[in-house]
């Protein structure tokens, strides 16, 4: 084979191995397991709002709001949201490798990081 064939060769490869990253990227439930311990600690108080309503909004609701909410937990308002924190096992599931919430994989570690700051931080609401 000519240098040049193989050097096509080698291009070719890295494309190939670059579609198949990017497919595989695509089409992976993202499980993000990065400790939220491990990363800089959070400077000031995290309240309900606007905070943990944004992190509800954007990862919960869609399943857990309304009349047929996901096994009957309703996640729209702070009362709901600081019982199932405080006397639940949502920090306990959203933190959950085997078994998270969300069903699809755990939220990156910085949503993460924010429920455990509510919580150590006595669930402000706004
Ligand atoms: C795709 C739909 C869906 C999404 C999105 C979702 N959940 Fe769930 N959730 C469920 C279902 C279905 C169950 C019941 C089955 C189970 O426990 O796995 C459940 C159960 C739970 C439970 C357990 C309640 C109990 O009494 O044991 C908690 C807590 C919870 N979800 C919190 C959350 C939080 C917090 C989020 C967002 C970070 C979230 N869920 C996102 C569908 C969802």
């Amino acid at each position: 084979m000519s240098g040049i064939n193989l050097s096509l060769m080698k291009k070719l490869l890295l494309i190939a191995l670059n579609l198949a990253l990017l497919i595989s990227a695509c089409t992976t439930a993202v499980i993000e397991d990065t400790d939220p311990n491990t990363l800089p600690p959070i400077q000031g108080v995290i309240r309900y709002v606007p905070e943990i309503q944004g992190v509800m909004t954007n990862y919960c609701t869609t399943c857990h709001s309304g009349p047929a909410a996901s096994t009957g937990v309703n996640l729209t308002s702070y009362q709901n949201v600081r019982f199932y924190t405080e006397s639940g096992n949502l920090v306990e599931r959203v933190n959950s490798t085997t078994n998270p919430m969300p069903p699809s994989g755990l939220m990156p570690a910085i949503e993460r990081q924010r429920i455990a700051k509510w919580v150590e931080d006595g669930f402000p609401q706004n």
